[in-house]
């Protein structure tokens, strides 16, 4: 079978690669698609803590199960050959302090598949630890439902603001994360939701996803504060705009990746003396299972969230293209034969 490896740092080939055998509670799964996100950008660039190279990356997975190992439905599960399932790619060590007291996403051996060290989804077939294979509903679309991994990290976001009924939410970037915590804004309580993006394709895609407010600057919005203000950019001038966007009471969510040495200037006063709450989240905790749900449920506009699939021969047009910012969701489909355009 074929698998794209990141051999080094900068570096990626297409290597002939037998097809993994799946160990004891391990599922062999035939992968249908893996979606490309701003992580296997830094991983590529040798930017993520603690990736050991070579690695296959691909860490939002659905397929088709294609064989069990030993003693996967000797427990609760009951897996069978043909099931569509999406993968949650986190895993833990089970033993340390975070993860005994429910914290498992900060675990010091926390390890995504294909992005620390464990191979992920993007070769024809992958194999994944049986926990953390969840099964979909036969008739629910496995491209599409490549977007509930991103969705569970959404959900864990949305875990750690408030939600209630009637609040404004302000969201920056309106990319894949900005677009799912905007759209399970309403589902959080919000009145209003409003979105803010420099790049104007990307409003165009809130728009369709449902998102009410749009605007290239906040300046321009119909209210000057909002209750809850969420940067998903990662952008230090975004991350301080945003901050000074906040009602007093409100709260201020860095879900956006800023570089790790980069920091950013905010008024602790304002942040004492209008008691705003600032909090971040950290990938997928205890969220994917609603996020099978979630999506199931039709919570996200999918359609318009994903423009391109791209062939396993083409992951470096695919990795140059999501760097460009051109196009939505971008995703590989390892055993299609053709890349795509879905939405030009
Ligand atoms: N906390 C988590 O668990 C988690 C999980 C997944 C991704 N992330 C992070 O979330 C962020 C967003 O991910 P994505 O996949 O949506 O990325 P993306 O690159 O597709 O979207 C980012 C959007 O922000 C916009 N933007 C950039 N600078 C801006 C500015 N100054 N003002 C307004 N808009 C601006 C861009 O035009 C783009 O549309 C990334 O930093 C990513 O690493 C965090
Ligand atoms: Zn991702
Ligand atoms: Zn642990």
């Amino acid at each position: 079978m074929r698998a794209v490896v990141f051999t080094a740092e900068g570096e990626m080939s297409l290597q002939e690669r037998p097809t993994p055998e799946p160990g004891f509670k391990e599922i062999l799964i035939e992968t249908a698609a893996v979606g490309i996100c701003g992580t296997d950008t830094h991983v590529f660039d040798g930017e993520f803590e603690g990736t050991v190279f070579p690695l296959v990356p691909g860490h939002e997975a659905t397929g088709t199960i294609v064989a069990l190992g030993e003693g996967v439905n000797d427990g609760v599960f009951d897996f069978a050959v043909g099931d569509h399932v999406a993968i949650n790619p986190s895993t833990t060590c089970g033993e340390c302090e975070f993860c005994l007291n429910g914290h498992q996403n900060l675990c010091p051996q926390w390890n995504g598949l294909g992005v620390v060290a464990s191979d992920g989804a993007s070769q024809q077939f992958f194999v994944a630890p049986s926990r953390n294979v969840y099964k979909l509903k036969p008739d629910t679309d496995l491209y599409q439902a490549a977007l509930i991994e991103p969705l569970a990290c959404a959900i864990r976001g949305w875990d750690v603001l408030p939600r209630r009924l009637g609040d404004h939410v302000l969201v920056y970037g309106a990319g894949t994360m900005g677009l799912l915590m905007a759209q399970l804004a309403g589902r959080a309580g919000a009145a209003t939701v409003s979105i803010v993006d420099l790049n104007e394709s990307r409003l165009d895609v809130a728009a369709e996803c449902g998102i009410q407010n749009r605007f290239t600057s906040a300046d321009d919005a119909e209210r000057a504060k909002w209750d809850v203000v969420i940067d998903c950019t990662g952008n230090i001038r975004a991350i301080e705009d945003a901050l000074t966007r906040v009602k007093p009471a409100g709260f201020f969510q860095d879900f956006g990746v800023a570089p790790a040495d980069r920091t950013a200037q905010y008024s602790p006063f304002r942040v004492y003396r209008d008691e705003i709450s600032i909090v971040g989240t950290m990938a997928v905790l205890n969220s994917f299972g609603r996020a099978v749900e979630l999506f199931e449920a039709g919570a996200i506009n999918a359609t318009a969230m994903i423009s391109h699939s791209f062939t396993l021969d083409d992951y470096a047009d695919a990795l140059a293209m999501f760097r460009a910012g051109t196009g939505r969701k971008l995703q590989i489909r390892p055993n299609d034969t053709q890349s795509r355009v879905l939405i030009a």
